[in-house]
């Protein structure tokens, strides 16, 4: 297998913390971060710059640097997704089968994230099962359910490695999200920082799925480690680690500095209903050892130092 990793949106909310691990796992002379206008020129290490749609710029990367890995998260979000459902499909899906089909070509190890909104109003809401309905109702949705079949093809078909998680929305200081339904659980601490007082866009009883993004990067890392033979999930494995409703986390921050927040929902108000409220991801927990670190509290604690220190620079 090659010794080259790639990252395709590595200067996204989860690449720009992923490529760093990466980094540190398997040297910086082996990690490619692929990105396009959201390049960090800061960034130390390879970088290349291109669009997903561009396959044969994505078949010469890898075979440049000999890539044995992708970590696929190139992704439009949610609440983006629904002003453009064609840009959406073409860059969530197109892009996923280019990689999947390069993937079988140069036998490589493919992670790709899926999301809880693959899942929709359908769906049991409160402990959702691993295997359970997947009726989204979001392009954003459609193409993580979409794709999550399309990765379980390519590993019946042709004994493609790919690996996927469904992560809850996913909380982080360095990068911001962008187009996200629970990017209101980011957003909220700028607010609190900068302001004294955030303007939240779903109502104060919503609750979702949440994930502190260091949980999340030891989870990626820790599932594309595991065994082959220890994983029986063959699409994408529930991960679950916080759930709280908007409230719940004002309050958090309201602990610990004054902060005013109103509650005016929007568009997303739809889609964040359409989603579950608690996961059960017991199998990833028992089928490869997941388990998170990050409770609410102690997520607030961080977010607050880190994101103080990074907006007084
Ligand atoms: N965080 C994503 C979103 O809100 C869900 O995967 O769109």
């Amino acid at each position: 297998m090659g010794q080259g990793v790639l990252v395709t949106g590595a200067f996204g909310q989860i690449g720009s913390e992923l490529v760093s691990a990466l980094q540190q796992k398997h040297g910086k002379e082996h990690v490619v971060a692929l990105g396009h206008h959201n390049v960090d020129s800061s960034y130390d290490g390879i970088v290349e710059i291109g669009e997903i749609s561009d396959k044969e710029k994505l078949e010469s990367i890898i075979q440049k640097y000999d890539v044995g890995t992708i970590y696929h998260l190139v992704s439009i979000l949610s609440a983006r997704g629904e002003q453009d459902p064609q840009l959406t499909w073409n860059v969530n899906m197109d892009g996923l089968k280019f990689v999947l089909d390069l993937a079988v070509k140069y036998k490589i190890k493919v992670f790709w994230p899926s999301s809880i909104a693959a899942f929709g109003p359908t769906t049991p809401r409160d402990n959702t099962p691993q295997h359970t309905i997947l009726e989204p109702t979001t392009m954003y949705g459609v193409t993580k359910a979409s794709g999550e079949l399309l990765c379980q093809y390519y590993r019946l078909k042709y004994g493609l490695d790919v690996r996927s998680v469904r992560y809850p929305g996913l909380i982080s200081w360095k990068a911001e999200p962008g187009g996200g339904t629970t990017d209101y659980a980011v957003a909220i601490f700028y607010g609190a920082i900068q302001e004294g007082k955030y303007t939240c866009f779903v109502k104060e009883d919503t609750v979702l799925p949440m994930m502190y993004m260091d949980d999340a990067i030891r989870g990626t890392i820790q599932l594309m480690d595991a065994p082959a033979e220890s994983l029986q999930v063959t699409t994408s494995y529930n991960l679950a680690a916080i759930s709280f409703s908007a409230q719940e986390l004002a309050q958090e921050i309201q602990k610990r500095m004054a902060l005013e927040v109103s509650y005016v929902p929007d568009h997303r108000q739809k889609i964040a209903d359409s989603w579950p409220q608690r996961i059960d991801d017991s199998v990833a927990r028992s089928e490869w050892g997941w388990s998170h670190e990050f409770d609410l509290s102690k997520m607030v604690d961080v977010m607050l130092e880190k994101l103080h220190a990074k907006l007084q620079k």
